[in-house]
């Protein structure tokens, strides 16, 4: 446990918690006092050996299988969560998937799927946490906020990717989402705000970092000289969620070492 408890006494829901930047909040999360929802749909043992890991330093967390894409799936998933915790106070839209393919051999299905789940499933369990947020009131014990909904986005909200062209749409389009959601909540004081990583250590990039020399190529693309690591984008998180940011509304945090940065141009141009 950490010594502050910046999120003591608050519920969080991270989706797509068994690996990765997800697996990292939740354990940063459950450090600083949340009660967390570990939401997976594959790697059942990995998701147990973490529910080890938070009771270990004293913290609680429960596991729900559901994949965010499906509407009846989401709203089980909250109902099990509100059981279980009574209600949620912090939503982290985690769960996002690439299939990538050349433009021309995109199938309709890769398409389809990666929008379903990396801007679908953002939209299905933000709607759910909205109402419940607004079910339930404020606390003001434990937050100034009435909820807080963080979206998992990427450099590639902003940054085109060839090859990619399904997640980066997908990308944009939780870009749009948050900011839209942040208009329409804020009034009601519920904070929806983005973070956007870079190349950050997990999974889903490991041909990007996994041998030394596509690391050194990658290295091109990071100004500051380093590939991330998930407690990176944890720690902000985490900060995203505590009242330490309770200014901080609509907002698109780019945690990528600077690759946004167009680091092409320092050489040419
Ligand atoms: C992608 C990674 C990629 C990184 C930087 C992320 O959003 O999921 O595969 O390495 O962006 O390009």
């Amino acid at each position: 446990m950490n010594q502050n408890q910046r999120l003591k006494g608050q519920s969080a829901m991270i989706t797509g918690a068994n690996s990765g930047i997800g697996k990292a909040i939740a354990l940063e999360m459950a450090k600083e006092g949340a009660r967390v929802v570990i939401n997976y749909i594959t790697d059942e043992d990995a998701v147990q050996s973490m529910i080890e890991e938070i009771k270990s330093f004293g913290g609680t967390a429960v596991a729900i299988e559901a994949d965010v894409s499906q509407e009846d799936q989401v709203k089980a998933m909250f109902i099990q969560m509100i059981k279980s915790f009574g209600t949620i106070d912090i939503l982290v839209n985690n769960a996002g998937i690439q299939k990538d393919s050349a433009f021309i051999d995109m199938s309709l299905q890769e398409w389809q799927l990666v929008l379903n789940v990396n801007l679908t499933g953002q939209f299905l369990c933000a709607r759910e946490a909205t109402i419940e947020f607004l079910r339930r009131g404020p606390v003001p014990e434990r937050s100034s906020a009435l909820g807080k909904i963080i979206c998992m986005s990427s450099v590639h909200q902003t940054i085109p990717w060839a090859g990619h062209v399904n997640y980066a749409t997908s990308k944009g389009g939780v870009s749009m989402l948050m900011k839209s959601m942040a208009q329409e909540l804020g009034k009601h004081k519920i904070r929806v705000n983005s973070i956007a990583p870079g190349a950050i250590k997990t999974p889903i990039n490991r041909s990007a970092w996994g041998t030394p020399e596509a690391e050194a190529k990658l290295l091109e693309l990071i100004p500051y000289n380093r590939v991330g690591e998930p407690l990176d984008i944890a720690k902000a998180a985490v900060w995203l969620a505590s009242d330490d940011s309770d200014y901080v509304h609509g907002s698109t945090l780019f945690i990528d070492g600077g690759m946004t940065l167009y680091p092409g141009f320092s050489t040419n141009g």
